[in-house]
């Protein structure tokens, strides 16, 4: 029998240092581009592939993300006392059905892989997708739906690909390529963050994970990788070598890195540009400072 994919996995319990001092009182998940949530786009992307539970591994610190999803009654009454019914609608997309989401903690920050492994017991023994919020993919269609698309198919797990230059390896979980199937490309091994020059091939690890439940018995082992953390990318090598077949995928989309800062200010840009009730001043504007720029730059040739 085919399995569907209704679980998705949302690491959240990462303390965001690389924005501080904004993350000291607000979660990097709660972080707007434009006006919605970081978070908020990667549980509408999660819902376009069909997931019906989100579960978020958070931690200390996290209750305004809690919060975020919870209804608002108050708020709600409020806009429609007051008629206004395009924010009312809006403020409705946001809200999680009864019993479809949960959150539980992850202790101690020992890496993505032990952050897997704390939602094992929700997950059970079926398919599951990985999510990582920082990791804002635009696309005619969403990332995830893409995969399960993909998933339908193969049945296997499937980690999303991107090439990246050979600088930045060393950032990503890196893929041993063996052959190339399409859109997927059957791996024969994966490194979390090699060492420059060591790298297998470009092709990185994108935060958009179908794995089986075999990863999570992976991850029972808690073997301490790169980093000296539990590294999702080694248990799901470990499940290749117990004889899954792993694939990455080359996703249709652009990727916005939102876990650093230039990537978020690329994403926010991108985002407003998209918006009809933001473009055009949007666009004036940066004509307007670019132009101001190259002056300044030329007069100083
Ligand atoms: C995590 C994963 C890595 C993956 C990356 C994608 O790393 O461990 O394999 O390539 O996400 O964004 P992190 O960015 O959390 O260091």
């Amino acid at each position: 029998m085919r399995s569907k994919v209704t679980k998705a996995i949302f690491p959240v319990a990462g303390m965001g240092t690389r924005f501080l001092p904004a993350t000291k009182s607000v979660p990097k998940e709660i972080m707007t581009l434009v006006d919605r949530p970081l978070v908020q786009y990667a549980v509408d992307e999660a819902r376009a592939a069909g997931i019906k539970e989100f579960i978020f591994v958070t931690s200390r610190g996290k209750g305004a993300l809690e919060d975020y999803f919870d209804s608002a009654p108050q708020l709600e009454q409020s806009l429609r006392k007051s008629g206004k019914k395009e924010l009312l609608e809006i403020l409705k997309s946001t809200n999680m059905g009864s019993g479809e989401v949960a959150y539980l903690r992850q202790h101690q920050p020992l890496g993505l892989g032990h952050a897997v492994w704390c939602a094992r017991r929700l997950v059970g023994n079926e398919p599951f997708a990985v999510i990582l919020p920082d990791d804002v993919i635009t696309g005619k269609t969403p990332c995830l739906r893409q995969m399960v698309d993909a998933f339908e198919e193969t049945q296997s797990n499937i980690v999303a690909a991107m090439e990246v230059p050979d600088d930045k390896t060393s950032s990503y979980g890196i893929l041993d390529i063996q052959e190339h199937r399409g859109d997927l490309v059957l791996t024969k091994g994966m490194v979390e963050k090699p060492a420059p020059g060591t790298q297998p091939s470009n092709l990185a690890v994108i935060g958009r994970y179908i794995l089986t439940p075999t990863v999570l018995e992976k991850l029972n082992r808690k073997h301490v990788g790169a980093g000296g953390e539990i590294q999702l990318t080694d248990a799901i090598d470990d499940a290749r070598n117990a004889g899954e077949d792993v694939y990455g995928f080359r996703f249709e989309g652009q990727r916005y890195d939102c876990g650093s800062k230039a990537g978020f200010l690329q994403a926010t840009v991108a985002f407003a540009l998209e918006r009809e009730d933001l473009r055009d001043d949007l666009r004036a504007f940066l004509h307007e400072i670019l132009m101001s720029e190259e002056a300044v730059s030329k007069a100083a040739e």
